[in-house]
Formats: C-alpha cells, sequence, structure tokens
C-alpha cells in the first residue's frame, strides 16, 4: 500500500521542532495520507538531523555556502528524484529558493510562518525576529500561516492559520514558544495531510 502515500520530504535549518510535530503526527496517524522519506538541511549542525535520524529518516546534509544557489538546488532535485518526492515541507527552512525551483514544484512545496500572513512576512522576517517585530507593532494577536510556496516570499496561497492571543509581559521568546505550541505544531501537520491526500485523489483519477 506504499504506493498510497505521498512521498514527504522535509527541508530545514535549525532546531527542527516543526519537523518533530511532523514526524510524531505521521506516527500518530494524523499524517496518514503521506509519509516523510527525507529531510535536508542547509546547516550541518542542524539539530533537526538528529531527529530525523533518530526516526530512521533519511537525512542530508548539502551545503548552499559551497554549492551556490544553483548547485544546491541541483543536489537537491537529485535527493528528491532519488526518494520520489511528492510534497516539500519547508519546515523552519530558511533559505530562499529560486523561481525555477518554485516553478517546477509548483503546488508541491508548502511552508509554515510564524505570523498570520500578510503581517509580518516577506524578505527577512524569519525565526524571533517576526515575534521581535509583532511586540514592537504592539498587535494583540498573532498565530501562525501554511502557505504554498511561489517566487514571492510568503506569497503563496494560503491552506490554514490559526491565532495566538498576545499577553502582558510576553518577550519574542515567550511567544515564539506559544505559537510554535497552539499554532504551528498543529497546523503544519494537518495542512500537510490534506496536501498529502489531495495529491494521492489526483493520482487516483489519473
Ligand atoms: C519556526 O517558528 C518556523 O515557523 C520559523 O522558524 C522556526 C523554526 O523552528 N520559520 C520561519 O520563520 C520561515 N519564514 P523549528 O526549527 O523548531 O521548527
Amino acid at each position: 500500500m506504499a504506493d498510497c502515500k505521498a512521498n514527504i520530504a522535509v527541508f530545514v535549518s535549525g532546531g527542527g521542532t516543526n519537523l518533530q510535530a511532523l514526524i510524531d503526527a505521521e506516527k500518530a496517524g494524523i499524517i496518514s495520507s503521506g509519509s516523510i522519506k527525507l529531510v535536508v538541511s542547509n546547516i550541518r549542525s542542524a539539530y533537526a538531523l538528529e531527529r530525523a535520524a533518530n526516526a530512521g529518516i533519511r537525512a542530508e546534509h548539502v551545503s548552499k555556502k559551497l554549492l551556490g544557489q544553483e548547485g544546491f538546488e541541483a543536489k537537491v532535485t537529485e535527493l528528491l528524484e532519488e526518494e520520489k518526492i511528492d510534497l516539500i515541507v519547508l519546515a523552519g527552512f530558511l533559505c530562499i529558493l529560486s523561481s525555477d525551483f518554485t516553478k517546477r514544484y509548483e503546488n508541491r512545496i508548502i511552508n509554515i510562518h510564524p505570523s498570520l500572513i500578510p503581517s509580518f512576512c516577506g524578505e527577512g522576517f524569519y525565526g524571533l525576529t517576526v515575534h521581535e517585530k509583532a511586540l514592537e507593532y504592539g498587535v494583540k494577536v498573532t498565530g501562525a500561516t501554511v502557505h504554498f510556496v511561489n517566487e514571492i516570499p510568503d506569497g503563496g496561497k494560503i491552506i490554514a492559520q490559526k491565532a495566538v492571543y498576545i499577553e502582558e509581559g510576553d518577550t519574542p521568546e515567550i511567544l515564539q514558544k506559544r505559537v510554535m505550541e497552539q499554532a504551528e505544531w498543529i497546523i503544519l501537520p494537518q495542512a500537510a495531510e490534506t496536501v498529502c491526500r489531495s495529491i494521492i485523489e489526483k493520482r487516483q483519477e489519473s
């Protein structure tokens, strides 16, 4: 029945708590239409690679620094083809992909962003900075968004969003943790399942 599942690759750059949420969701059956086959990191020391290895998932470091944008994408494409990947999940992957790459995988790349897009997004808005900006602005509600990836940073079609309240005394670190716990780790696996299911349905129709 392996063919009945979509093959997932997860791209990461850091700690990988969102990757862990995806791994746990697959184990728990929340992701039942897809299977994580590959984890790619542009950073060799990313703890996310260890999480992948611990779960028995192929984990690869590909250096964008050494290979440049084109070389990086060529190597990654090779890996994606080897593993017959249907869906790429960007889970804390802090590199921009070229429009050639995103066009090739149209509607096959999704990203988690730690704000309610269109607020606090686009170039330069990643990780803790997003929460710093939200607190600086003084918004009372923030959250997370899962969206398809196209050539515009954080500009693709929105798949899921979840709001999170800002509380008195929040620091960027406290807010980041709450947004992860209350939004990211929930909506990313759900969105991955939704997209995998639709990939399989389309495959069965054709
Ligand atoms: C997450 O908060 C994710 O939303 C964010 O980086 C963090 C990675 O944490 N991504 C972006 O800011 C992308 N623009 P993790 O490595 O523990 O999943």
